[in-house]
């Protein structure tokens, strides 16, 4: 009884757990991977002014996690860009994964 009651639980927590990580995102599929989701995310909507050189120049101004979550914030509303934030998370993670390494 007790064994199947901790069961239960345990079941009820697997459950939500996936739950909460089938959060939508912008193009309406689940994240499975984030560094994927976020190379895609950034190929499709961040090449209008800007390639990846600016992340790999030398005078690079992004020097921290949270100034690269900024910058991606900054750059995405400035162009209008329709993403919810775990598009945006998931781009912050590929650009610090392929670039910034924070
Ligand atoms: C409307 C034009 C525009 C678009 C679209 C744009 N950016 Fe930018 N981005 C800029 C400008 C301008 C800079 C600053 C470049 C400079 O100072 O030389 C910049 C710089 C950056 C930097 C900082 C580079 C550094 O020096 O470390 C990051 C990171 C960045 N952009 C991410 C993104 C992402 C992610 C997207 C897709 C949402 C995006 N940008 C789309 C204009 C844009």
């Amino acid at each position: 009884m007790k064994t199947l009651t901790t069961n239960s639980i345990k079941s009820l927590l697997l459950l939500s757990a996936i739950s909460i990580s089938n959060i939508a995102c912008a193009d309406g599929e689940e994240i499975t991977d984030p560094i994927t989701h976020g190379e895609k995310t950034h190929n499709n909507h961040c090449y209008k002014c800007h390639t990846d050189d600016v992340y790999k120049r030398d005078n690079r101004f992004v020097k921290s996690i949270d100034a690269l979550s900024q910058q991606v914030v900054r750059c995405k509303d400035g162009n209008n860009v329709p993403w919810f934030d775990e598009d945006t998370d998931a781009v912050v993670q590929f650009l610090n994964k392929k670039y910034y390494r924070f």
